[in-house]
This record gives structure tokens, C-alpha cells and sequence, in this order.
């Protein structure tokens, strides 16, 4: 079972989020609140994508709300890029997480490489409405769901490179906005983050 069941040939992204809501393309849709889409233009000509939603992501249903996504909000602006030109979205559409006790707080697990291929075709069809001149893979999830496994996140970060989805289209991997926040030195990783966005600005101005 793959998410390839539930994905509409025909329609926009807007058809794209309504079939989404309703996949059981892997076993993630029953502990979580809500499938949790891509978020932006259309005509973005930057897709970000992350690795899955957090805790608040999955109570708001959208992209990058919480924690990790106020550091991104943070970087982006620093680096000189407008969020609300970006598509925004994750390598996994649904939260994953253990609950270590009753009504303590949900912790975030890290999705399988099963997980991962079965959400695949979700990451394609938004790839292939959008068409983004730029792909930013932020974490080595969301790497080695576009690049491959074979991508090495600590020797290639900042590297423009090509999807091998056939699209041609260059992509970029960073660090994820969530390691930046484990970090032993934050501020030296959020400056990390932030050379590599500027590398995205110059790459799209
Ligand atoms: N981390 C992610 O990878 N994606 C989100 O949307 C939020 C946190
Ligand atoms: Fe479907 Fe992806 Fe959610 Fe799995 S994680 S149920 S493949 S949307």
C-alpha cells in the first residue's frame, strides 16, 4: 500500500489537498489528527520541504507552525526570502509520534524509510503542479526521499544539485530547522542555516 491509491490524476493542487485528507497510503492516518499539506503558490518558484508535521502541525493542519517553524520563519527572513512566496511541505504528510504516558506531551518519531516511499507520491504530484525552479530539503529525510539514499547530508550540504526524478530540477539540502534547535551550539547552526538559505536567494535573484 502506497499513497499512489489516493492520488488524483487530473487537478490542481486543491484536488491534490482534498484527496490527500482522506489517505491510507501507510498506517500514519490513525494516531494522527489530519493529513498535513503542502502549503503556497502554486507558481512558487521555491518548494521547501521538511520532514513530517510536528505536534502543533498536526493540530493545525499546516506546515511548519510550531517550534521549528518559527526558527524557519526566522532564517528565511534573515537569509532575504518571503515565506509566503514559498510552497511549503514535508516528505511525510502525517504526524508521527509516541505517547510516553497518559496525558503527557506527544514526542515526534522519526518516519520510516517505509513511511517515507509510501508518502512519495504526494511529494511528486506537488512537484510536478508546482514546478519550483529551486527544491530545498531541509533534514536528511527530506534528502534522501528527493536525492536518494546514497545523498550524504554532512558532505553535501549547500551543493546544488539535480532531482533524479528525471525533472532536472536543482535542489539543495540544508540542515533541519528542528537540529538546529537540538544543537549543542544553536547559534552556530542557525548561522549555518542561514548561509545556506542565502545561497537559495542568490541562486533565485
Ligand atoms: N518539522 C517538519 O519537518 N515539518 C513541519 O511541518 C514541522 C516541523
Ligand atoms: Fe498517506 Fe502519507 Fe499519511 Fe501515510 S503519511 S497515510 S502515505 S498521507
Amino acid at each position: 500500500m502506497t499513497a499512489a491509491d489516493y492520488v488524483p490524476a487530473r487537478g490542481g493542487l486543491a484536488a491534490l489537498r482534498r484527496a490527500a485528507a482522506d489517505c491510507h497510503g501507510c498506517a500514519l492516518y490513525k494516531d494522527a489528527t489530519q493529513t498535513v499539506f503542502g502549503e503556497g503558490p502554486s507558481d512558487a518558484r521555491l518548494m521547501l520541504v521538511g520532514e513530517q508535521p510536528g505536534d502543533r502541525e498536526d493540530v493545525e493542519g499546516e506546515p511548519f507552525v510550531g517550534p521549528a517553524g518559527k526558527l524557519l520563519d526566522r532564517a528565511l527572513k534573515e537569509a532575504g526570502i518571503d515565506r509566503a512566496e514559498v510552497y511549503l511541505t514535508n516528505a511525510v504528510k502525517h504526524f508521527k509520534f509516541t505517547l510516553p504516558e497518559r496525558g503527557k506531551r506527544r514526542i515526534h518519531k522519526k518516519p520510516s524509510q517505509g513511511e517515507v516511499t509510501a508518502c512519495r507520491p504526494w511529494l511528486q504530484a506537488e512537484l510536478d503542479r508546482v514546478k519550483p525552479e529551486l527544491v530545498v530539503c531541509l533534514g536528511a529525510t527530506a534528502a534522501s526521499a528527493l536525492l536518494g539514499s546514497g545523498f550524504r547530508l554532512t558532505r553535501q550540504r549547500g551543493e546544488i544539485v539535480s532531482l533524479p526524478d528525471g525533472s532536472g530540477i536543482p535542489a539543495l539540502a540544508t540542515v533541519h530547522p528542528s537540529a538546529v534547535l537540538r544543537a549543542p551550539d544553536r547559534e552556530e547552526a542557525y548561522q549555518g542555516l542561514v548561509a545556506d538559505l542565502a545561497v537559495v536567494a542568490r541562486h533565485q535573484a
